[in-house]
């Protein structure tokens, strides 16, 4: 029997670069809708679906997305985009039905939230029937019929990722605290940010497209300690 522990929450930067991600996350949402809503699908169904999905994807700029993966296998996905200038539309938040119970939705959640969190205060969400409770139970209120909402102004300290379609947001921001040749790096992918407990971002780290990792610290900040840095490397390790 797995644990919470032994499920791995990914960031997923690059979505189009590897169409099995959509692939994995089409299986996983028609096996929920099945099993949690009844719904008879099909293999043209699943090319339907599939097809929404890639082209959602193009069209909503201002986008991330999460998945959580037990081993090798999608158990759990979630994306969302920017609305307007100040909320995150959450969309596709899917657990496999024989993983649920154990915080998986909760966890791809909170992930989105904090990445949200980076750039806008609000999050909101159209829920299907049976997930209203789940979004109530997590802090969301019901605004109309089934979209929820949430401020999502948190404690966010810790390791965050941003994703290449938020960068424009955070582009300004690491502008002011950091060297301006370091923007013009940012286009690389991935980038985490080390946010602290007053919300500010204290360190800047990239992987170069020679794979080699730089971390950039706000010297006008505290020195980063050995332990900071060895969670931004860390984060490295689990990207997709
Ligand atoms: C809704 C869904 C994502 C929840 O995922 P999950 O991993 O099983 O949920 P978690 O284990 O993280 O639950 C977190 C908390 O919410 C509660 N919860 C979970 N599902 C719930 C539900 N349907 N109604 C009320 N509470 C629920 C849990 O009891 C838990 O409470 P706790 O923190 O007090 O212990 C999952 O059931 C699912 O994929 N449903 C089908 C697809 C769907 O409807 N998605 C929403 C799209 S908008």
């Amino acid at each position: 029997m797995q644990t919470n522990q032994d499920i791995r929450i990914v960031p997923i930067f690059d979505q189009m670069a590897n169409p099995k991600i959509w692939s994995d996350f089409t299986r996983l949402e028609m096996l929920c809708d099945t099993v949690k809503y009844g719904y008879r699908t099909d293999d043209s169904d699943r090319n339907r679906i599939f097809k929404g999905h890639m082209d959602d994807w193009k069209h909503e700029k201002y986008n991330f997305a999460f998945a959580a993966y037990d081993d090798k296998i999608m158990v759990g996905f979630v994306t969302g985009y920017r609305e307007d200038k100040s909320t995150m539309y959450l969309r596709n938040l899917y657990v496999n039905p024989q993983y649920n119970g154990m915080g998986i939705g909760k966890k791809l959640l909170v992930q989105s939230e904090r990445a949200a969190n980076l750039i806008v205060p609000n999050m909101s969400v159209v829920s299907l029937n049976g997930a209203v409770s789940f979004y109530e139970n997590c802090g969301y209120q019901t605004t109309d019929n089934r979209c929820l909402a949430k401020k999502i102004s948190q404690n966010m300290v810790g390791v965050v990722p941003v994703f290449k379609t938020l960068l424009g947001g955070m582009r300004a921001k690491i502008c002011v605290d950091y060297d301006k040749t370091l923007v013009r790096q940012c286009v690389h992918q991935p980038i985490f940010v080390y946010v602290t407990y007053e919300g500010e971002i204290d360190a800047v780290a990239i992987r170069t497209p020679d794979k080699e990792i730089k971390i950039w610290t706000n010297e006008k900040k505290r020195v980063m300690s050995d332990f900071y840095k060895k969670q931004l490397l860390r984060a490295f390790e689990k990207v997709k």
